[in-house]
């Protein structure tokens, strides 16, 4: 893997200039090494003013011959995948890539007997296991735009996102395992479909071996459907920036927005991305321990390893479970070489007996990963030194759902790394740090809000169904720009640290949600008559969620009433979004036009209420002390 990876920082200098300087022949010279049915006309055309970015359109593809076909004929007997299952003593199951190319063609046949056409939406909602990703990959394969939903979302999460997208089909599971946990994934998918019109037919895939309903006519079993139809099958043919998949994710207001993500671009920026942040090797076992209804699990577990032929683990269990040495044993057991996680996990496990990471031998890996949420200097010592032996490069890798791909990070072994930094743009991205007026802050030792100042290949093409949204949400407060929602330092020696969301999205474990979301969850207790949900600081989560509740009546059990609300927000979104701590107010601080100030309240949920700001533009500044004053449970 020695051509498009750069090699040394000299190399990462200059290929960051020439990237810069000619972003399009810079993308053109890599797409050039995948597989075309058709080159492109234009390798980049539109603007993020314009909210119409493009890149290599008519160019003609299919991305899964890109992750399997052309692999076969190097790498057929190479392993795509090893799955490594919840229970440790459990099946483990070892994919080549000439196994996968079957499996994905075989499904690919079932979807299109089911008439599943390119264009139609389908729905995925499944356990972490390869057929997840072979549902994905038949779904490329056809032309049907996938939306896996994350399996720990609740039914009426589930059916917000099919009915935004009107999804033909549902894919799921009788039921999936994590830990000690079952999660009944077709109870909760028929509960979903009962308000789901355009879900014609529903395949299930046996997983857990638990009871569940059928609806004779609607669902299928997927073990079934495949033993008729044949291995091979024609990939249809794509345009760059038809659809590939949507993937919901939280922002600041409203419900979750489907962000949209192209064949083409996807695909090299992915692609792109992986091979050059990881520097991956030929016999190296790269692991994601994301879990793909996530984008870090679409773009590092499934499309970028697939596309550079590497072999990946699919882990379906959690760091916890049976017990915290679960990572470690999975790392020995499999000569892991590269390993990537999120903050919250390395915190969660550097506060256990460090005998659970010494009894392994570790000695294999070569890399460590981070992603999702800025990382503390502590944890990212204790990786660098417990895990990594202070001899594997640390990447930790800055971006979102809506960029693709990894946008600023160090290129592991290339950029020397900085605890807590994400390092330098890689090549072809162009942030800037603009004040709050929109100008530009100049110079090195500075701070502002993060954008983006140039389009690459892996930028979310739309929200599903909402130009306005996507134009409102990226692209209008400073025209030009991409606008993260994240806040950013650039140090003394240029290097970007990003300190978090300026917006009303939380950060909880990594996974990021809506303040709106939750509210309105909390808003559906009879009792609640205005809720307004920040985050406080949280020493494992990073960002736990702390609710301030108005209520019709006095609440003379608040242990109870939390515990309600928990149920509610379980219920409505999925129990990642519950709240850690839940005060019951008479008022809330609103700004004259009626804006709640969170600043306020976050200051209260810190406990960091000695200096609260200027507070005389509050309608009801009254309030601020009682809030402070009040208690949390
Ligand atoms: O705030 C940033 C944080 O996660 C947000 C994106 O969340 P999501 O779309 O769910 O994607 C997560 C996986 C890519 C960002 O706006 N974030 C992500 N990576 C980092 C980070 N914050 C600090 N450091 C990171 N490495």
């Amino acid at each position: 893997m020695q051509e498009h990876t750069i090699s040394s920082f000299e190399e990462y200098e200059k290929v960051y200039g020439q990237s810069i300087e000619n972003p399009e022949s810079f993308w053109a010279d890599y797409a050039e090494t995948f597989d075309w049915h058709k080159p492109w006309d234009n390798v980049h055309s539109g603007s993020f003013e314009e909210g119409n970015v493009k890149w290599f359109e008519g160019g003609k593809l299919n991305i899964t011959e890109n992750c399997l076909d052309r692999h076969l004929e190097e790498r057929g007997d190479k392993t795509a995948f090893i799955f490594e299952p919840n229970q440790p003593d459990g099946l483990t199951r070892s994919i080549s890539y000439k196994e996968l190319h079957q499996q994905v063609c075989k499904f690919a046949n079932v979807l299109e007997s089911k008439g599943i056409e390119k264009g139609d939406r389908v729905a995925i909602y499944m356990a972490m296991t390869p057929e997840l990703t072979i549902a994905a990959l038949a779904c490329a394969r056809v032309g049907a735009v996938h939306s896996i939903v994350f399996a720990g979302f609740s039914a009426q999460s589930l059916a917000d996102r099919i009915q935004d997208c009107d999804a033909k089909m549902l894919i799921t599971n009788d039921g999936l395992r994590r830990g000690n946990k079952l999660v009944p994934l077709k109870e909760i998918s028929d509960e979903a479909l009962e308000s789901c019109s355009t879900v014609e037919s529903v395949i299930v895939c046996q997983h857990a071996d638990n009871d569940i309903e059928w609806k004779e006519g609607r669902d299928e079993w997927w073990h079934l459907l495949i033993r008729e139809v044949s291995r091979e099958h024609e990939a249809v043919e794509m345009d760059a920036e038809d659809p590939l998949f949507i993937l919901y994710t939280s922002g600041s207001t409203g419900k979750p927005k489907g962000q949209v993500h192209t064949c083409g671009g996807y695909m090299v920026y992915t692609s792109y991305t992986l091979r050059n942040v990881f520097q991956v090797d030929e016999d190296d076992i790269y692991w994601c321990t994301a879990d793909a209804g996530w984008i870090t699990g679409h773009s590092y577990i499934i499309y970028g390893p697939l596309l550079n032929g590497v072999s990946g683990i699919i882990f379906e269990s959690t760091p916890m479970y049976p017990d915290a040495g679960r990572l470690w044993e999975v790392v020995e057991k499999y000569s892991v070489t590269h390993f990537y996680t999120a903050p919250t996990a390395i915190r969660a496990l550097m506060k256990e007996d460090i005998d659970y990471v010494r009894r392994y031998d570790l000695s294999s890996l070569k890399v460590l990963g981070t992603v999702g949420e800025p990382i503390n200097e502590e944890a990212w010592n204790w990786y660098n030194e417990e895990i990594g032996n202070e001899e594997c490069p640390i990447v930790d890798t800055w971006w979102q759902t809506e960029t693709g791909g990894i946008m600023i990070s160090p290129i592991a072994g290339v950029t020397p790394t900085k605890p807590g930094f994400a390092t330098l743009p890689l090549p072809g991205i162009k942030p800037a740090l603009l004040d709050d007026d929109g100008n530009e802050v100049e110079g090195n030792d500075v701070q502002g809000n993060l954008v983006i100042s140039y389009p690459w290949p892996g930028v979310t093409r739309g929200i599903w169904g909402n130009h306005e949204r996507y134009m409102d949400t990226y692209f209008n407060k400073y025209p030009g720009y991409y606008l993260t929602g994240d806040g950013c330092r650039r140090d003394k020696d240029g290097y970007y640290r990003i300190t978090g969301r300026v917006d009303d999205v939380l950060n909880v474990s990594g996974h990021r949600l809506g303040t709106a979301e939750i509210e309105d969850a909390i808003d559906d207790h009879p009792k609640v008559v205005e809720s307004a949900v920040v985050g406080y600081p949280h020493d494992v989560k990073g960002e736990g969620v702390y609710a301030f509740t108005i209520c019709e009546e006095e609440i003379t059990d608040p242990e109870a009433f939390k515990t309600e609300i928990n149920d509610l927000i379980t219920k409505t979104i999925s129990p990642i979004a519950k709240a850690g701590k839940v005060q019951v107010v008479s008022g809330l601080p609103k700004t004259r036009s009626g804006k709640i100030m969170r600043r306020i309240l976050r200051k209260v949920a810190a406990g960091d209420t000695d200096d609260m700001g200027d507070i005389s533009t509050l309608l009801n500044p009254e309030v601020v002390e009682e809030v402070k004053a009040g208690k949390a449970y």
